[in-house]
């Protein structure tokens, strides 16, 4: 008898690995680590160890702590659990506290029943004549162990798995290696700057990887979207060695929707199937027709629409003709020089409303800085039009603040002191951080006085800079949540008295409108938790008469702009308005000369945004819109 295969989902035919989109990193965490319970207490049931290779890096972190609560709550043991780690900084000791060997501990093993000697973590520190023989005996220890079971992987920008970069073979094992540019430029925020970073790392190899009876990626936020659609979709290849996965024939991948946003079947849905075309469908897909065939949209005929397998959208509007303007005025009608809304002035083209004017105006910075980079211009805008800015920094920001910058001041205090009659009001705090920056290394934790500190130091930056896009420094307001006070990068754990914060605040301004960002950024990044934090608040909000009347919009940040598409607020700046807000990023004097995150080797955070604002500009002006020197854009968020 023929069986018949089951009809191939064409919406994934671009993929060549099984690639699952859920709805946030949590669900899928808990979706995954139900797998693992189950797998592991098979195991104990049969009185067999149970093998996991674990990653490290913030992607894992929401496994881990469902694993910790079933651990906690559910009596999941790990006594049977054996566990391999893929990788280790090269030079870095086990009591480093950037080490993944403190990592693991402080994030998992400390927190299971997992016994000591389960534990395998390569050694950063044996000397280099040892190293093949340690990476050799890796290999050993874990084909001893009976192999992998599981192994999680993330995935680095450079599409590394493990600290397995470009050009590491598909019949690699467990070796040193040399960190990628990109891979060490991610990790400077950790180490404090760049030249901080080790340059090398012992890893798995991508043969011991693929060994793994079972292998999951997983992986959360825009940033790593392309590197995952290149693993997906693109060719098997060592330019990009998470794409190795596909000849594995059990493995998968998970995502939440921002990591899953360069997928063909999210990034281009009309070319796996039928799509609904929305006004925002129609406005993706045209604006996607133009860059295509590199023609601004009003001069689009319908063979464009044809030859590149669109022509259903002629069909639904008539002409190709009809069609353009449509879409042309849609781009048009994001544009406004009045972002708080023109006062007198018809609305059902403009972005915002013209009533109530002034409007009051709550702008979030995650970190300082975040506001002048996203949306430096528009606050001047804001200001000018007269409404009521207020400019809230979520968190600190002292964590960027390298000690070199709070040693300069201690040092000034320290030297006022000499020739005052008077001491400083804060002389004792003063000569202890002075005493303590002698002292510490540059990663041991900063006190809380040190960090207390560093914030000043941020706060009076954020004043200066916010002053420069016209927000006086008495409408600035310094939230310092808690999540930042106590937690270090990559492991912060927002919890209740953050949120009771954020929903205080909003409680207090009663905004309408909400300038925000966050949205699709890494969940565990200080950007990704507060707008996690805004979007919970926002909802215990909702029922509250000053809700229905606020909208909220979204600014992106350097690392990447809203895609033309999603832009529904385009504020135009020029060139002296974009000159103006690269002087108030430059305010923020302690992260100059840090490389930012994401950005080209060499290039500084202000060169970086002024570039993206000007890319927006020359994407509209490839659509056949205005030509302006550069554009700050805005997503509009509806809870
Ligand atoms: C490091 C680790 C990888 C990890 C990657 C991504 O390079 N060696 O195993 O996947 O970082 O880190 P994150 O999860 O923090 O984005």
């Amino acid at each position: 008898m023929r069986t018949h295969a089951p009809p191939r989902d064409e919406s994934l035919r671009f993929e060549r690995i099984p690639t699952e989109v859920f709805a946030d990193a949590e669900t899928a965490c808990r979706a995954l680590a139900a797998r693992i319970a189950g797998e592991i207490r098979h195991r104990a049931a049969e009185g067999r160890p149970y093998v996991l290779g674990l990653a490290t890096g913030s992607t894992p972190l929401p496994l881990y702590r469902e694993l910790i609560r079933l651990h906690r709550k559910e009596d999941l043991s790990f006594a049977n659990v054996v566990a391999f780690n893929l990788d280790e900084y090269y030079g870095l000791s086990r009591s480093h506290p950037e080490s993944y060997w403190v990592f693991m501990r402080e994030q998992l093993f400390a927190h299971l029943d997992i016994p000591e000697d389960h534990i395998h973590l390569p050694e950063g520190t044996v000397p280099r004549s040892e190293v093949y023989g340690h990476c050799a005996g890796y290999e050993t220890a874990i084909e001893a162990a009976g192999g992998i079971d599981l192994q999680i992987l993330g995935i680095g920008r450079s599409g590394h798995i493990g600290f397995n970069e470009p050009g590491s073979r598909p019949d690699s094992r467990t070796r040193l290696v040399t960190l990628d540019p990109v891979t060490r430029r991610d990790a400077a925020r950790d180490f404090v700057g760049e030249e901080n970073v080790p340059r090398h790392a012992l890893t798995m190899g991508v043969a011991t990887i693929l060994d793994a009876r079972q292998v999951v990626l997983l992986a959360w936020g825009r940033a790593k979207a392309e590197a995952v659609a290149r693993a997906v979709e693109g060719e098997e290849s060592d330019a990009l060695p998470a794409s190795f996965l596909q000849s594995h024939p059990n493995a998968a991948i998970l995502l939440d929707p921002a990591a899953a946003s360069e997928l063909t079947r999210v990034r281009h849905p009309w070319r796996v199937g039928p799509v609904e075309w929305t006004p925002a469908m129609t406005g993706k897909a045209v604006a996607w027709l133009s860059s295509r065939v590199s023609k601004p949209i009003l001069k689009l005929i319908e063979d464009d629409y044809r030859e590149n397998s669109i022509s259903e959208l002629i069909t639904e509007r008539g002409s190709a003709y009809q069609l353009n303007i449509e879409a042309f005025n849609r781009f048009q009608h994001t544009i406004t020089g009045w972002p708080g809304g023109k006062p007198g002035a018809g609305e059902s083209h403009r972005p915002e409303r013209a009533a109530p004017h002034p409007k009051r105006a709550l702008a979030l910075s995650p970190e300082p800085r975040d506001d002048t980079i996203g949306m430096g211009g528009t606050l001047h805008r804001l200001v000018d039009q007269g409404h009521e800015v207020t400019l809230v920094y979520l968190t600190s920001g002292d964590l960027a603040v390298p000690d070199g910058d709070a040693l300069r001041l201690s040092r000034i205090f320290a030297e006022l002191d000499l020739e005052q009659d008077s001491a400083p009001p804060n002389e004792k705090l003063i000569a202890r951080v002075h005493e303590e920056l002698g002292r510490k290394g540059p990663f041991d934790p900063d006190s809380p006085e040190l960090r207390y500190l560093k914030g000043l130091i941020r706060r009076e930056e954020a004043r200066a800079a916010s002053q420069q896009c016209g927000v006086h420094p008495s409408s600035t307001v310094f939230l310092d949540l808690p999540f930042y006070q106590k937690g270090r990068y990559r492991s912060f754990a927002p919890g209740p008295d953050d949120l009771a914060k954020v929903v205080r605040l909003l409680r207090d301004v009663r905004p309408h409108q909400v300038y925000a960002t966050g949205y699709l950024q890494d969940p565990s990044s200080v950007p990704g938790i507060c707008f996690d934090l805004l979007s919970q608040a926002l909802e215990a909000c909702r029922d509250e008469p000053w809700f229905a009347d606020c909208r909220i919009w979204l600014y992106r940040g350097a690392e990447a702009e809203w895609e033309i598409h999603d832009i529904d607020m385009a504020v135009p700046l020029s060139p002296s308005e974009l000159q103006n807000k690269v002087q108030g990023i430059y305010q923020h004097q302690s992260q100059r000369g840090q490389t930012p995150f994401h950005a080209e080797s060499g290039e500084e955070i202000w060169q970086q945004a002024a570039e993206r604002n000007k890319h927006t500009a020359a994407l509209y002006d490839a659509l056949g819109l205005p030509e302006y020197e550069a554009i700050e854009a805005f997503h509009r968020y509806q809870p």
